[in-house]
């Protein structure tokens, strides 16, 4: 048996509380557990502080930027208030620009939208599709998958080093994009490193930090990332906001994301009959339409929960409970872990598994129908990366169902279990014991596919 260090950790931090701690779900075998939210790297559950802050300011809920009674003075304030809170909390330069969007997607892609004439985009195809994806008008180059955060840096340099010179002869503008904290993996990035290689080759970069900034703290000064981006949703906050900082020239520049009310500072008529209109300068530009100030309210709520209970004291209790995890999961010899870095990198609370036999989706199933146990299954949203760790063919996709990979054969499709702030011991516990059963004992249960997914035959 191993030596657990999971059981000789320090001191830790008790779980944060978050909603749903309580929640009971029914099992297929008979009887109800407590539910064990073990997919945060999806959808986190919202801290009760920011539940709290939010149902206090609720009753004062007002129109944002518009009205001139006293609660949409008061809603402006916490609006504006939130801002500043969260572009704290990223440590943004002073003359930054914090947009308040609805998501890391909506943030990438109104990065995408904001990319002067002739930039090239740089991305790893490890990338999930949110930052793989929007870059439509660009010439992109995809890099291939890294084995070492080092061969990172170096692929990176490599590509800026070889781009297209324009036609007077310099580089045009550039932006690298790349993710803080794999979805998939949970492994690190360097990205304080990629951010130099960028800078020293004329390139500007954005930190997909969706991963990330739940878990670690974010210095946009520190990490000199030239933007940043996150959901609320994953940072405890699920109230449809998400953000995107950095960097105000582009920004200023773009056409606004949204055309409409908020993003205009003046509209008039022409004699021609057209409109002309004069557009904010500030965030406002990319914020047209009646901001969601609820949802911005939260993630102060959330960056200030998180700040206050400490990082350092919430990456070590996260360290104990990823210990328990994969030294769990390394005793079951039936699993394999996903890692671009390997054992030693460094990483958030995602790990993502297969199971020698099993069709994800049915091991996935039955954690949840048998264990009460919440995961996620399938290719995450990163499809080519997924399939580099599978060493899968691009056009396969695992189906659910009986089992698909009979011992040897490579499984199509993953596992992921992902934790944070607010997992108590108990949930990582029973995973690691009901994964040990499901792969010595086999379900308790059958399964069929119904609409794709993998569910209990009942
Ligand atoms: C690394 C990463 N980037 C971007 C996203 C997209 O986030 P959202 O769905 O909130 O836009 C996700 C979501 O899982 C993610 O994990």
């Amino acid at each position: 048996m191993s030596v657990s260090t999971a059981a000789v950790a320090p001191s830790l931090c008790a779980p944060l509380p978050v909603l749903g701690g309580d929640v009971t779900v029914p099992l297929v075998t008979g009887g109800e557990v407590a539910y064990a939210a073990l997919d945060y790297a999806a959808s986190a559950p919202a801290l009760q502080r920011v539940w709290d802050d939010v149902a206090a300011y609720a009753p004062y809920y007002g129109s944002v930027h518009r009205g001139a009674g006293y609660l949409s003075q008061l809603s402006t304030d916490l609006f504006e208030n939130a801002r500043r809170t969260v572009a704290e909390f990223l440590d943004c330069r002073a003359d930054d620009q914090l947009v308040f969007t609805r998501s890391t997607t909506d943030s990438l892609n109104l990065l995408a939208a904001a990319l002067p004439a002739g930039c090239q985009v740089f991305v790893f195809e490890t990338e999930h599709h949110a930052s793989l994806l929007p870059w439509r008008d660009a010439r992109v180059t995809y890099l291939d998958a890294p084995r070492t955060p080092g061969q990172a840096v170096e692929t990176l340099e490599r590509a800026l080093a070889a781009r297209a010179v324009s036609i007077e002869g310099g580089h045009g503008p550039a932006l690298v994009c790349v993710t803080g904290a794999s979805n998939v993996t949970g492994e690190l990035w360097p990205v304080r490193e990629l951010a130099a290689a960028a800078h020293a080759h004329g390139a500007r970069i954005v930190l997909d930090a969706a991963q990330l900034a739940p878990h670690h703290p974010v210095s946009v000064r520190d990490l000199d990332v030239d933007w940043v981006a996150f959901s609320g949703h994953k940072l405890y906050a699920p109230f449809g906001s998400g953000v995107l900082a950095g960097r105000a020239d582009w920004l200023r520049a773009a056409d606004p994301y949204l055309a409409g009310g908020g993003a205009s500072r003046k509209v008039t008529r022409r004699e021609d009959g057209g409109v002309d209109v004069e557009w904010h300068d500030s965030a406002a530009r990319h914020e047209a339409g009646s901001p969601n100030v609820i949802g911005a309210y939260s993630i102060a709520s959330a960056c200030k929960a998180l700040t206050e209970a400490g990082f350092d004291t919430l990456v070590a209790r996260e360290r104990h409970l990823i210990a328990k995890v994969r030294e769990g999961l390394a005793d079951v010899p039936e699993v394999r872990i996903l890692s671009l870095f390997g054992d030693d990198a460094p990483r958030v609370g995602v790990i993502s598994f297969v199971v020698e036999g099993w069709n994800s989706s049915h091991f996935a199933a039955a954690l949840s129908a048998e264990y009460g146990i919440g995961v996620r299954d399938g290719l995450f949203c990163a499809h080519p990366l997924v399939r580099t760790l599978l060493g899968t063919a691009p056009e396969t996709q695992g189906e659910c169902g009986a089992p698909e990979a009979a011992p040897g054969e490579k499984s199509l499709n993953a596992i992921r279990v992902s934790f944070g702030a607010g997992t108590p011991d108990e949930h990582v516990d029973r995973f690691v014991h009901a994964v040990r059963e499901l792969v010595t004992q086999g379900a308790k249960w059958r399964y069929r596919t119904e609409d794709g997914r993998c569910v209990p035959a009942v």
